[in-house]
């Protein structure tokens, strides 16, 4: 283990290895987290193989193209290992893992009855909840307290109690989308949360609820949906103090997921883009949550980004400047977790002649989404126990993950996919004392 200093001179520091248990508290066991769970026990009962998965199934190239040095990254890296996850969770309602699974209709019949023993076992523990903040739900299994700062000390209670029964523990949101929030005066310090904890600030929804739990308790925390939960200063300032890692949010699984694939193909070859019409069709709960104006404000301002990030209309106004970018969400039923993404691409080339690209991806949301949990838990896990990345706070490697990958301040995100993949990739190589890989290739040629 070394760290990769100007000059190339290498420095050792041990990564703490993998070992016991990694608890994984999920907040909210809808259909991404049922997916997730589920998936891995069909894993490692060898149902199933872990497809979707960079920790389980991806490689990574070490030294030159001709050594033929291509270690699998879960050998190459100390990973947590699948037999070792434990997992609990909270939710508003008091269906185990099993019930709530069968509700979502992602996973077959056959599949969930295999594993159903196990997954009945899996019982959510109350939540922190306000329909203030989630409008179309009404929960029922949920704490209370006299102020937020008492669920916070709840939510602390939970996680030192399933602390003992593990070695390590990372904490996942894979609750509904809440309102739209931007960071008020509450957020710019710890001090100043901890008093608007106290105060019951509006300003503080029930996912920084659960983000201030964790990070209080040293723990690392992931948010897959598009909520205001850690991006703001008194967590980045939590999480470095208390060496608990955090990274962006809101899953990169479907539609923008393919838009950090096409747009930087455009701008690569200098293509122009006039318009870029996206719009879905979903029936799962999560689309039943977006239906709601305040939610889906959160998520569309999640999805919007990127292609400004991607395509920088100030450095090429020829060719981005007057893009019209509209994304939409629709729920409907039928679909159920099978959402159905459309987008209609203007886009112009050589002279300003115009063309235009259709996308229709018939995708499954959880199904995309559940390995990405995965990953994220193993590697959150990860820059825990590594001395140069534990410190950090914000984990900016991880961005391949997000749609809204989360950065140090005043930089901007890297929304590329590829761009993001060889940060990932290099990241594992500098904490592991291998070298980078930079494409140069001319050594080659000598
Ligand atoms: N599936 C994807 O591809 C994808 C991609 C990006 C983001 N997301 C986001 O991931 C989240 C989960 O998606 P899903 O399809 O599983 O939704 P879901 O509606 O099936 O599950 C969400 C669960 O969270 C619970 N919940 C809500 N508020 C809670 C709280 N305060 N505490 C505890 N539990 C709470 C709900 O009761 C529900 O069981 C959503 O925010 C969604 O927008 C999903």
């Amino acid at each position: 283990m070394s760290t990769l200093h100007e000059g190339g001179q290498k420095t050792a520091q041990a990564i703490a290895p993998a070992t016991g248990k990694l608890g994984v508290m999920v907040v909210g066991l809808g259909a991404v987290a049922t997916t997730f769970i589920a998936g891995v026990e069909a894993v490692k009962r060898g149902l199933a193989k872990p497809i979707g998965s960079l920790t389980q199934m991806g490689t990574i190239r070490l030294g030159k193209r001709t050594d033929g040095t291509t270690p699998l990254i879960k050998d190459f890296v100390p990973l947590a290992r699948l037999e070792d996850m434990v997992f609990t969770g909270w939710d508003i309602f008091e269906d185990n893992v099993y019930e709530a699974a069968a509700h979502a209709k992602v996973l077959d019949k056959e599949t969930l009855a295999e594993l159903k023993p196990y997954l009945e076992a899996i019982k959510p523990m109350p939540a922190v909840f306000d329909q203030f903040y989630v409008k179309r739900l009404n929960g029922t299994h949920v704490k209370t307290g006299k102020n937020k700062m008492e669920l916070a000390e709840q939510l602390r209670a939970d996680i030192q109690a399933f602390q003992k029964t593990v070695d390590r523990v990372v904490v996942i949101w894979c609750g509904s989308t809440e309102i739209f929030l931007e960071p008020t005066a509450v957020h710019a310090s710890i001090e100043a949360f901890e008093a608007g904890l106290l105060a019951s600030d509006a300003a503080i929804a029930p996912s920084q609820i659960y983000a201030y739990a964790a990070l209080k308790e040293g723990v690392p925390f992931a948010n897959g949906a598009p909520n205001l939960t850690v991006d703001f200063p008194a967590a980045i300032e939590l999480s470095r103090q208390n060496s608990a890692p955090i990274t962006g949010k809101d899953f990169k699984t479907g539609q923008t997921f393919m838009k950090t694939v096409l747009a930087p193909a455009f701008k690569a070859r200098m293509l122009g883009v006039s318009g870029w019409y996206s719009t879905n069709i979903l029936g799962n709960r999560d689309g039943e949550v977006l239906d709601d104006p305040e939610s889906f404000k959160t998520k569309e301002e999640s999805k919007l980004g990127v292609l400004d990030f991607i395509l920088q209309p100030e450095l090429y106004p020829d060719l981005y400047k007057d893009i019209y970018h509209k994304v939409r969400i629709n729920y409907y039923p039928p679909r159920g977790d099978n959402k159905e993404g459309w987008d209609n691409i203007d886009i112009f080339g050589w002279l300003g002649y115009p063309m235009q690209i259709k996308v229709d991806f018939l995708c499954r949301d959880s199904i995309l989404a559940a390995p990405i949990a995965l990953d994220l838990m193993l590697f959150l896990d990860l820059a825990q126990r590594t001395p140069q990345l534990a410190g950090l706070g914000v984990q900016e490697w991880l961005s391949f993950y997000w749609k809204s990958p989360q950065t140090a301040a005043g930089l901007y995100p890297e929304h590329d996919l590829f761009i993001q993949s060889m940060k990932l990739k290099n990241t594992l190589r500098h904490i592991m004392g291998a070298d980078l890989i930079t494409h140069l290739g001319l050594e080659y040629y000598d």
